[in-house]
């Protein structure tokens, strides 16, 4: 199996038929079903919660990579792993204790995960990488699907790959480097160059009548 994952955004599913739009995505191939959380508080959009969760577990036969652009985060953080999420990912300036929400994401069970807006700095991972599991990099301004990859965030991709494979040398764990917003067929190639294993696809994917034909041309691209 390949090493790279291919998350399609339900952002951009049809919400009226969404089981069957995870189930289709999933027969074209996508390794991780990614759910962004939305409070139109810490990011300009309202979107979905715990309840949809819940109600696309059963459809959900690969992971549920849930990306929570709210704040405050804790409280939402059970509700979420009794929903059904494998992987819950938080920014960090939405969070005033990192450590601690990073430790009660995996008391939950699940994996933990931050995400870093284009113009957050990596630092924050320095004192916590022990309690990573998935860095997530926005390549856009989190809240919306359909916008355009910030070229910026290819060294960014390089700089927190580069950090992950100090952290591999030192204590032999691998965590998964994943991008969001703007990914493409056309620059998935330079963006899985820059060390990302993990690839969220919205519009790219929901956008293309045939979700086989855009999963498989994004792994060929990656493999090239
Ligand atoms: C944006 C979301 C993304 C979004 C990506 O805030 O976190 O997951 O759905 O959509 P595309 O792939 O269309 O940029
Ligand atoms: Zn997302």
């Amino acid at each position: 199996m390949s090493q790279f994952r291919i998350a399609p955004s339900i952002l951009s599913a049809d919400f009226a038929r969404l089981g069957e739009e995870i189930s289709n995505v999933i027969a074209a191939g996508a390794g991780l079903i990614h759910f962004d959380v939305m409070d139109n508080h810490y990011v300009p959009n309202l979107t979905i919660g715990p309840l949809v969760c819940e109600a696309i577990k059963p459809y959900a036969t690969v992971p549920i990579d849930v990306h929570l652009m709210v704040k405050p985060v804790d409280r939402i953080v059970p509700d979420f792993a009794k929903a059904g999420a494998n992987i819950i990912t938080f920014h960090p300036e939405a969070s005033d204790h990192i450590d601690r929400t990073l430790g009660l994401i995996r008391e939950h069970g699940c994996q933990a995960g931050l995400v870093f807006n284009p113009a957050t700095s990596l630092d924050h991972l320095d004192y916590v990488l022990d309690k990573v599991d998935m860095v997530l990099l926005m390549s856009v301004n989190p809240g919306f699907g359909g916008q355009a990859f910030i070229p910026a965030m290819l060294d960014k991709a390089r700089a927190a790959r580069a950090k992950l494979d100090a952290y591999k040398e030192k204590t032999g764990r691998h965590i998964n480097l994943e991008i969001d917003g703007g990914v493409k067929i056309d620059n998935i190639g330079a963006i899985a160059a820059a060390g990302v294993d993990t690839f969220v696809a919205g519009s790219a994917v929901f956008g293309h009548p045939d979700y086989k034909a855009v999963i498989d041309a994004m792994h060929a691209e990656i493999g090239k």
